[in-house]
């Protein structure tokens, strides 16, 4: 197995029910990776999946990612189905201003 080729790995992606997570989870599926999509958003979830469907391979899992019990459950089901887990890209989340680390303010005047 070619630790840098997709090919062929599992890979869940928490959070790909939309935006970076759907991108990243699509891009992987073309690359011939099984893409487990992971997200609280069933709606999301399964449109990414249809997406990945026209060219490859995955399904949706929905979870919360602060639920224990449903993260051991997908876990599980990951690997009834594909007998392993080669990538966990843990990118659910929600977009927040930080303003105590100035993340997010650009002064235009300097
Ligand atoms: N977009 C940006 O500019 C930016 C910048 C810095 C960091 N990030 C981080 O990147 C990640 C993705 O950002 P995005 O812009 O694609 O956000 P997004 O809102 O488009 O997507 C986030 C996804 O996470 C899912 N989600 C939220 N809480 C969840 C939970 N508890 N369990 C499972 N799924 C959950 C949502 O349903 C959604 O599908 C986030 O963690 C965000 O904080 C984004």
């Amino acid at each position: 197995m070619d630790i840098f080729k997709a090919e062929n790995k599992v890979i869940i992606i928490t959070g790909a029910g939309s935006g970076i997570g759907k991108k990243t989870a699509i891009l992987f599926a073309k690359e011939g990776a099984k893409v487990i999509v992971a997200d609280v958003n069933e709606k999301g979830g399964n449109e990414t999946v249809a997406e990945i469907k026209k060219n490859g391979e995955g399904f949706f899992a929905k979870l919360d990612v602060t639920n224990r019990e449903q993260s051991k459950q997908m876990v599980k089901t990951t690997l009834g189905k594909y007998g392993r887990i080669d990538v966990l890209i843990n990118n659910a989340g929600i977009v927040q201003d930080a303003p105590q680390f100035g993340f997010c303010r650009t002064d235009q005047n300097t």
